[in-house]
């Protein structure tokens, strides 16, 4: 027989600020869980939403409910027992989502550049006000991986975490390989589709994965490091070329978000990157988020689900608040606290060692010895391709793992090759030991080895 309290509900008054995409399936969320909340002894019951707009039509708005325009005044109103911020920015979200952690106000907010950007203000908040902060849907939506770092794994070694944290960028890469098109085109259909913000940059550019891996590597190394302070590089640069060449070599291009444990310090990176096909990452398509978290003792863990839209984020965001009415003390911030993160500092962003891909435009009767002078220049080529688009034929080759700022200084010389018709563009490899990839092919397929002969095209 299933539990249920016969006493009258404990109830928790929400303020909420903001009722657009996430907003409204909020609402339905707390009208079709209010048995449940009220089996646990408690109801969650919304009693401000402020908006921008106060006369627009919001289906599923309950009557009775306050709707102003003035977030602030939500903030600070008496009947609010918890703050729910779900209205975006970076100015107002910050201000108000402050003031009311700064009168114990606990807050649940999907708002990651609010946090990401100005983390120091909501700890600086929450400890004045005793107050608790969750924000699981600002990470991912879906996957609760704020959870598990912050409590599962809060005494693990983590020697990475990385992941497909953007599902807009995810989404156009997918179209991409799947259309034949570039970018241009497949960016405007995602628009087409709505799933771009209303300032695509953010998405394209690698900015909102900066935002989530600064968050990530809080709760998974004990540190702060702001979006500003992780290298970042978007995905518009990628061609239909780079996709079906990496393809020929058993790899496909996601935008990786990266922090890395090295003996440098830590490594934060955004940038697209070749992920063999033998990997999880490889696999994820779309909407899709996925998240990888290796360390001694686990080896590896992998977390994949839907990383966006309205209804995995209004859910992330209901068991927030879910836990805050059954844990009211329980918060995500500040986190738990490391001795390892002392004195942790950044890697230098310019100083790694990876496997690359290149690509370039070649005569096709020269492919083979562009390959030979590429090795006489001290790269070493383990896999290579060629495919033609546009009248342009263009060699692909992967080299084995070589300092950056040797590979950038080599690239004229590449560009000089005879036969090679114009300068070469790299990606990285999301692998920093394009051994591993080799040796895990090899134990899969029983000694078949990935390095192929050159001049192998598809
Ligand atoms: N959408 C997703 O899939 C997703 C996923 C993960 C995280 N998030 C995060 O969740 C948050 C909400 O996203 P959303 O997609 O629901 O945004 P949205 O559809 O643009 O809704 C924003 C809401 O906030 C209100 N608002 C904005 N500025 C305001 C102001 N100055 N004063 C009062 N109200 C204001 C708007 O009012 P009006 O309706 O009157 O314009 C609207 O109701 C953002 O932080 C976003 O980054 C969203």
């Amino acid at each position: 027989m299933a539990a249920s309290h016969t006493t009258d509900p404990r109830v928790i008054r929400v303020g909420m600020l903001g009722c657009g995409v996430v907003g409204q399936v909020l609402l339905k969320l707390l009208d079709k869980h209010r048995p449940d909340f009220v089996r646990n002894g408690f109801d969650l019951r919304l009693t401000h939403v402020a908006v921008r707009d106060a006369a627009k039509a919001r289906p599923g708005l309950p009557a009775g409910i306050r709707v102003g325009t003035d977030p602030l005044a939500v903030a600070g109103a008496r009947d609010v027992d918890v703050l729910v911020e779900l209205m975006g920015g970076t100015t107002l979200a910050v201000e108000v989502a402050c003031q009311a952690l700064a009168r114990g106000v606990p807050v649940v907010t999907a708002n990651k550049a609010a946090l990401a950007r100005h983390l120091p203000r909501y700890l600086e908040a929450a400890r004045s006000g005793k107050a608790a902060v969750a924000f699981e849907a600002a990470v991912a939506a879906h996957i609760p991986i704020m959870e598990v770092l912050e409590r599962s794994l809060a005494c693990e070694e983590i020697s990475v975490i990385k992941g497909v944290v953007n599902g807009t960028t995810n989404y156009i890469l997918t179209f991409m390989e799947r259309a034949g098109c570039e970018y241009a085109d497949a960016l405007a259909d995602a628009a087409a589709k709505g799933f771009t913000e209303a300032d695509p940059r953010l998405d394209v550019d690698g900015i909102d994965a900066a935002e989530k891996l600064s968050l990530l590597a809080l709760k998974a190394f004990g540190a702060y490091f702001p979006p500003e302070a992780i290298h970042t590089e978007g995905i518009t640069r990628v061609a239909q070329a780079d996709l079906r060449l990496a393809q020929a070599m058993d790899h496909r291009i996601k935008l990786i978000a990266a922090a890395r444990q090295t003996q440098q310090g830590l490594s934060l990176r955004v940038h697209p990157a070749l992920v063999h096909k033998g990997e999880l990452l490889a696999d994820v398509d779309s909407e899709f988020n996925a998240i990888i978290i290796e360390g001694p003792a686990f080896k590896e863990l992998t977390f994949l689900g839907k990383g966006a839209g309205q209804l995995p984020t209004a859910s992330a965001v209901l068991n927030d608040l879910v836990k805050l009415a059954r844990e009211p003390g329980h918060s995500a911030l500040p986190v738990f606290a490391r001795e390892s993160a002392t004195g942790l500092r950044l890697a230098d962003k310019d100083n790694v060692s990876l496997c690359y891909f290149l690509r370039l435009p070649v005569k096709p009767a020269d492919a083979w010895r562009a390959i030979e002078r590429i090795g006489k220049l001290g790269l070493r080529v383990l896999s290579n391709a060629q495919v033609e688009t546009g009248g342009t034929t263009w060699l692909g080759v992967i080299v084995d793992v070589v300092d950056e700022p040797r590979l950038l200084a080599l690239l004229p010389q590449i560009a000089a090759i005879p036969g090679v018709q114009g300068s070469p563009v790299f990606i990285r490899l999301d692998k920093d030991n394009y051994r591993d990839i080799v040796d895990r092919e090899q134990s899969a397929y029983f000694g078949a080895s990935l390095e192929r002969k050159p001049g192998a095209g598809i």
